[in-house]
């Protein structure tokens, strides 16, 4: 790789492999003739492996010399970012992973039958099918007349392109930059690949804590955790609360050295007329710091909740809390011109 400071962990490229749905295959097939073809791919006991047909073009690089290729795009950056005239510093910030080798054709049913499942698990997660098995009269014959194919991950390259190029002041800068046009995805992958970045404004946490305005899906459960035995929240499952977290529009959150997550809130906002704040709450022992101050005023200023004209939110005993924002118990506002019933669908 040209540009060392790209050069990324042969873990993250295993998670891209794991993580992403599409992926390349480049070859040369034996008459010479060039070969691309997209597939989604998988990982397998540490191979990357996909499906085709035994009579497709796949087949043409059966035994012979590969690269496999994902890709991400984290965030197109215009040139004013850095500069207000030139183009020149336009640029894509992405992560990448290549894998080569000679691709093989994986023979031994149970495998294929296991290859199967697992593509499955990625692209169907909610299950509804029958689990694959290479016995079963349900897929014998599809097992058998399928082509798998794969190689290992062994010869692995990957790139992530995540700002390293740039002096911590200036990522600094872009995060900021990021933060306001709505990348909150971006922002999260930056810091976590430069950690040298000085914590810009919106992000500033207690010593030894770190405020993140955005998390992955996969907490949810930790969310769902820290939440449960909140009084609010007595009526609702373990699975409907990270449900919820996975579906809100804003979620942001604490967490503390070990990485657990300590603290979260989220909202549900339409980036224009109206937000409504949920499930903010910090852990027993980290209560009185400030951390619920600091949670609400990153989730006011996230991209899809600054912009909303009216946000709402429920309290039993908080009042004090939101006020600090600016919250005022609805009934003390004016009433509308109009006389409006609020209703409401339970289930
Ligand atoms: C409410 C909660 C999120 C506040 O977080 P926190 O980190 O303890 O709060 P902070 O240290 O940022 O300070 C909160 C401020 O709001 C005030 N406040 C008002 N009502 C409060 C309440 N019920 N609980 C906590 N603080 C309250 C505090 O006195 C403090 O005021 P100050 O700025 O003058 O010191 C936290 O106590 C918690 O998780 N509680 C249990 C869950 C809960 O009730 N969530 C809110 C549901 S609407």
């Amino acid at each position: 790789m040209r540009r060392r400071e790209f050069h990324a962990s042969e873990a993250l490229g295993r998670q891209l492999f794991s993580d992403l749905e599409v992926m390349q295959v480049a070859g040369v097939d034996p008459d010479g003739a060039p070969v691309l073809k997209t597939v989604n791919g998988v990982v397998d006991e540490g191979w990357v492996c996909f499906h085709g047909s035994p009579a497709g073009e796949k087949t043409s690089l059966v035994g012979r010399p590969v690269v496999v290729s994902v890709e991400e795009t984290i965030a197109v950056l215009p040139s004013y970012f850095m500069d207000p005239e030139r183009a020149c510093p336009a640029t894509t910030l992405y992560r990448s992973a290549q894998a080569r080798g000679v691709l093989q054709a994986i023979d031994a049913p149970a495998r294929k039958a296991r290859v199967l499942q697992r593509l499955m698990e990625k692209l169907q997660p909610e299950g509804g099918y029958v689990p694959l098995d290479a016995d079963s009269p349900l897929y014998r014959a599809q097992v058998s007349g399928l082509l798998i194919a794969g190689l290992p991950l062994d010869v692995l390259t990957t790139k992530a392109k995540l700002g390293q190029n740039r002096t911590p002041t200036q990522r600094a800068t872009l995060l900021e930059k990021l933060w306001a046009r709505g990348d909150v995805r971006a922002v999260e992958l930056i810091r976590a690949a430069n950690p040298d970045t000085p914590t810009p404004a919106f992000l500033a946490a207690p010593e030894g804590l770190t405020l993140h305005g955005w998390l992955p899906p996969t907490r949810s459960g930790e969310a769902a955790a820290l939440l449960a035995g909140e009084y609010w929240n007595d009526v609702f499952t373990p699975g409907e609360l990270e449900r919820a977290h996975r579906g809100a529009t804003a979620w942001v959150g604490v967490t503390e050295a070990t990485g657990a997550l300590v603290a979260t809130a989220r909202a549900l906002a339409d980036g224009g007329k109206y937000g409504w704040v949920y499930d903010v709450c910090v852990r027993a022992d980290l209560r009185g710091r400030g951390l619920g101050k600091a949670l609400m005023r990153l989730l006011l200023d996230h991209p899809a909740v600054r912009g909303c004209r009216v946000v709402r939110l429920g309290t039993r005993d908080a009042q004090g809390l939101y006020a600090q924002f600016g919250f005022v118990p609805a009934q003390s506002l004016p009433p509308r011109p109009y006389v409006a019933t609020e209703m409401v669908l339970r289930r």
